[in-house]
């Protein structure tokens, strides 16, 4: 891994490019939600809470300050500030990627270049902090301390997977709509809202299919398992982790992500949901499976809890939920 392309992107390079190629080719009119929500508004309205659909947002931080070494930073609202005691840089945040329950990094430019800043809000600890892979940046100018220069490239892949882009030479112009949006997964709709011609069936994929269609943002098994990383750092990647699984089947639908993940809406957050999601496969009367001869002899409720179990991802101030479903022994290391 080299810093010019960081953990964020590196693994989905060459097929992001080619899915945005085929975007910008036919996609000429852009819909929006509001186009979608006369004949499919249960969708539309719960789509519109989704942590998916706010992806990207205008930033609306509190006033806070951090120090990181020589530099001091403050950020109000779209204001960004970084002073070394003696020159302070003034700018202004156009973007704040991520909707701000895990954490939210900002976008800017200077000069007409685009940076990342250096410093993230992490709700986790209603704080800024040094955004998360930067640890091995060591800046000697204002300039590098704001953030780190991001080329046109890596702007479309920032983009390409916090909205729904309409342009791969522009990703930030007037096409721009924020957030993962209907058309960023169902396709170009023009022809569909003209005719209600049919879109590709997404509720048709295989397991593998979709864990491949969700992570075109969320990384597939291949792109972690060819380019890392490797140990904790890989608990975020879910299409990866629940590939490991000893529960995972490629063509069994019940352990695809849309059997635990209603794409249009926030994630459940009560674990007791999810109990039926397991009782789909581990249950005396489940058909198909191996898993009916593996029922718990330790609990009847809240099986994520135990065999999903919440770990720390370093530097994200967050705890991600391991889909690498498991028996979970004591002291056991990480498996990767
Ligand atoms: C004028 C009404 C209308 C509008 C506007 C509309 N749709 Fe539809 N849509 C339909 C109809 C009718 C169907 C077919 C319903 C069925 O067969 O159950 C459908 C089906 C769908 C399906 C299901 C496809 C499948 O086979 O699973 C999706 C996805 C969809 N629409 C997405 C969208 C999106 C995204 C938009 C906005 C860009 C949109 N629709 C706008 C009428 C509309
Ligand atoms: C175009 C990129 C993209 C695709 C495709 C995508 N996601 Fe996401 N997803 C994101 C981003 C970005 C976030 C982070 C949102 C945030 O925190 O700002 C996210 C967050 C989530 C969350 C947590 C947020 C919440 O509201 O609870 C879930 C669950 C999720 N995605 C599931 C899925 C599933 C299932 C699929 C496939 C059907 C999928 N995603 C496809 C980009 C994508
Ligand atoms: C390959 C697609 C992809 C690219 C490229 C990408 N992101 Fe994300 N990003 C995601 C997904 C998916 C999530 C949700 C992770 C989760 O919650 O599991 C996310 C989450 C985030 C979050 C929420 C906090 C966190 O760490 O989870 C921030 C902030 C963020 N991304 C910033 C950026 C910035 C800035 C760039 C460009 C420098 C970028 N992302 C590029 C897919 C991407
Ligand atoms: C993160 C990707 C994603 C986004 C964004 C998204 N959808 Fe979907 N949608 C899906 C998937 C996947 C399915 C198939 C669900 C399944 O597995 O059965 C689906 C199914 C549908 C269906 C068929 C009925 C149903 O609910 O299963 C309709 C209609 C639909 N979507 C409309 C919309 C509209 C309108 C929007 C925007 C407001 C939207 N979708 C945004 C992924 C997405
Ligand atoms: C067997 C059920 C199950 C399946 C299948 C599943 N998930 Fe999850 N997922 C969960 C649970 C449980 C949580 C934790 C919910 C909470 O926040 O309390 C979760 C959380 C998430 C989150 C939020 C961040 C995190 O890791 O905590 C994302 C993003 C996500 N899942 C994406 C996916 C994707 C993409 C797939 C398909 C590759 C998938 N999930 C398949 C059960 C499942
Ligand atoms: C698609 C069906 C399916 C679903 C859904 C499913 N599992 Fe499994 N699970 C299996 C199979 C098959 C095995 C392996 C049995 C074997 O080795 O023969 C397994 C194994 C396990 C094991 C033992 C793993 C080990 O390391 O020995 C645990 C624990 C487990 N599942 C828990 C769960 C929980 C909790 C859920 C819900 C979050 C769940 N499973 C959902 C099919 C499933
Ligand atoms: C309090 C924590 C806890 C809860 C809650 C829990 N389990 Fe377990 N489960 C365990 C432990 C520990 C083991 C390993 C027992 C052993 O050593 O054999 C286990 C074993 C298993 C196995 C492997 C059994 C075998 O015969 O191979 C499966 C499958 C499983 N659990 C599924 C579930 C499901 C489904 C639920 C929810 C209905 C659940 N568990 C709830 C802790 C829990």
């Amino acid at each position: 891994m080299t810093r010019s392309i960081p953990l964020r992107t590196f693994p989905v390079l060459l097929r992001l490019a080619l899915a945005l190629c085929t975007l910008s080719a036919t996609a000429a009119t852009a819909a929006t939600p509001s186009d979608c929500a006369p004949c499919h508004p249960a969708q539309t309205a719960a789509h519109a809470q989704s942590g998916m659909a706010r992806a990207l947002l205008s930033p609306r931080t509190p006033s806070l300050r951090k120090q990181l070494g020589p530099w001091s930073y403050e950020i109000t609202g779209s204001a960004y500030s970084v002073t070394d005691g003696k020159e302070t840089l003034r700018l202004n945040l156009p973007w704040a990627f991520g909707e701000g329950s895990t954490g939210q990094t900002f976008l800017f430019q200077r000069e007409s270049r685009w940076y990342e800043s250096r410093v993230s809000y992490f709700p986790g600890i209603h704080a800024l902090d040094l955004t998360l892979g930067m640890e091995d940046i060591k800046p000697t100018t204002l300039t590098e301390a704001a953030g780190r220069l991001i080329s046109p490239a890596e702007l479309t892949l920032c983009f390409g997977c916090h909205a729904t882009l309409h342009s791969k030479t522009d990703p930030t112009g007037p096409n721009l709509i924020p957030g993962v949006q209907c058309e960023r997964c169902h396709g170009d709709a023009a022809q569909h809202l003209a005719t209600q011609s049919p879109l590709r069936p997404l509720g048709k994929m295989t397991t593998e299919e979709m864990s491949d269609f969700c992570g075109q943002c969320h990384r597939t098994w291949s792109d972690i398992s060819l380019n890392g990383p490797r140990g904790i750092r890989n608990v975020r990647f879910q299409p990866y982790r629940i590939a490991t699984a000893r529960c995972y089947d490629p063509t069994d639908a019940r352990i695809r992500c849309t059997a635990c993940h209603e794409p249009h809406h926030t994630r459940e957050t009560s674990p007791q949901a999810y109990d039926a999601k397991c009782a789909a496969c581990h249950a005396r009367t489940a058909l198909g499976t191996t898993a009916s001869r593996h029922i718990c002899k330790i609990g009847t409720k809240n099986c994520v809890t135990c065999h999903m179990p919440n770990l720390e991802l370093p530097g994200a101030h967050k705890k991600f939920s391991d889909h690498r479903i498991r028996i979970v022994r004591a002291n056991a290391t990480y498996p990767d």
